[in-house]
């Protein structure tokens, strides 16, 4: 008899063919993981409810009854306040250096006011409202326990899953029986916390056994290799961000995707400037400013967003590429591997955006970059092979797409 690695409890309890999800935010992508067989979940943090509604609506009629999710940010630390309570809690010092760095580099001023960042948990409560209302299969926390909010998402039918970046944090959340905890190590992309995926994993794993909630495996996971080692750490799965951003699906500009793939590991870090929650993303000179000799702090969260979100969209809108970024893991994976079958598994996948071959620095076209479905075929196979299991799942449509992958590479 042969065991399918792949067929996880995550694929018996959501239906799933295999234990992929991936988190992004154009919608495209989530339709195509998911019908591919994965399980997307929509970043809905920055759509209003009724832009929200419509985004569900969208990916419903392109999905049908297959399992898909959506995320929004809860911070459990927001400092509380209204609008002029909170500006007056910026320090003159962060003003005047963002005021400097205005004036010395040409950043246009934003015209209006935007809304306030620390509506954000009100926003959110309404966006959830909407999910529920529309019966969305998935609730995904991305920032603070989603515990208080449980009960009330299983009366509507709607599964809650948590990310957590410390083993404290997945206990509160298993402890309130949250159905899915993802352990987010310290590699990945967006929000990151400080202890690796290696470590956290296992531990959060060992936390839920006999609990029945699930464990998936976060950070720096861009390739089957990855996904067969979080399944040995016992995880139900992977949920990875990172990896879809270089894909046709996805909306990411272009100058982005060109970088991402270029990057390498010192060009990716830390950085609390854009949301004052360390963020992992590319290099760039808004964040290198705020890490340069004599720059303040970046403040907590919501005061920095409130500081500096109107000016990163002017910057933004007047396309000065060298000063944006995107989340991103950790770039360790550049390969410089003689070994034939190791060089062409990591050309594979580096052409699907995930992991640049160090000599080939060529100028991206649109047409590099790979489809959802190309990644996610070449990441399943990677699996198979790495665990050295019966290639018994799928292996007729593995070897046509890697027949498509392989006609789209010479074209
Ligand atoms: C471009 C980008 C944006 C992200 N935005 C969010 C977000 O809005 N909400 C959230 O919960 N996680 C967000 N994340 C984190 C992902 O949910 C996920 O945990 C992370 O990407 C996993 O690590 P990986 O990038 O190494 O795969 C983002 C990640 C990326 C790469």
């Amino acid at each position: 008899m042969t065991v399918d690695p792949l067929h996880t409890q995550l694929c018996d309890e959501y239906g799933c063919e295999v234990p992929i999800v991936a988190f992004a935010h154009t919608k495209d992508v989530i339709a195509a993981v998911t019908n591919a067989g994965g399980i997307g979940v929509f970043g809905a943090g920055s759509r209003t409810p009724t832009e929200l509604r419509s985004d569900i609506s969208w990916i419903k009629e392109r999905v049908g009854n297959k399992p898909f999710g959506v995320d929004l940010l809860m911070p459990a630390s927001l400092a509380e306040g209204n609008r002029e309570d909170l500006e007056a809690q910026i320090p003159q010092e962060q003003r005047d250096f963002v005021a400097r760095l205005m004036a010395e580099n040409n950043i246009p001023k934003p015209k209006e006011v935007q809304p306030p960042d620390g509506q954000m948990l009100k926003h959110a409560r309404e966006s959830l409202e909407v999910i529920f209302d529309e019966k969305v299969p998935i609730f995904a926390s991305g920032l603070g326990s989603p515990a208080f909010i449980t009960d009330e998402a299983h009366a509507h039918g709607t599964k809650v899953w948590g990310l957590v970046g410390l083993p404290r944090q997945a206990r509160r959340q298993i402890e309130a029986g949250v159905d899915v905890v993802i352990a987010q190590g310290y590699d990945s992309g967006g929000h990151s916390g400080t202890v690796g995926t290696f470590t956290l994993v296992p531990e959060v794993v060992a936390m839920a056994e006999g609990t029945g909630t699930l464990v998936l495996a976060a950070g720096g996971i861009s390739n089957g290799r990855q996904l067969a080692a979080a399944i040995t750490m016992g995880a139900a799965g992977v949920w990875t961000g990172t990896i879809w951003l270089a894909t046709h699906e996805s909306a990411t500009e272009m100058f982005i995707k060109q970088r991402l793939i270029e990057a390498r590991a010192e060009d990716v870090y830390q950085s609390r400037a854009m949301s004052g929650k360390p963020i992992r993303q590319l290099r760039s000179k808004w964040s290198d400013a705020w890490k340069a000799p004599g720059a303040p702090e970046p403040l907590q969260m919501p005061l920095q967003p409130m500081l500096v979100d109107g000016i990163l969209r002017c910057i933004s809108e007047s396309r000065m590429e060298d000063w944006m970024t995107t989340p991103v893991e950790s770039r360790s994976r550049t390969i410089r591997v003689p070994s034939s079958i190791r060089w062409r598994m990591s050309s594979c996948a580096g052409w699907g955006g995930l992991m640049p071959p160090s000599d080939s620095r060529a100028r991206v076209t649109a047409r590099r970059f790979s489809s959802v479905r190309s990644v996610w075929v070449l990441s399943v196979r990677c699996t198979l092979m790495s665990a050295q299991t019966p290639m018994r799942v799928r292996a007729t449509s593995i070897v046509s797409e890697n027949r498509t992958a392989r006609t789209r590479r010479s074209e």
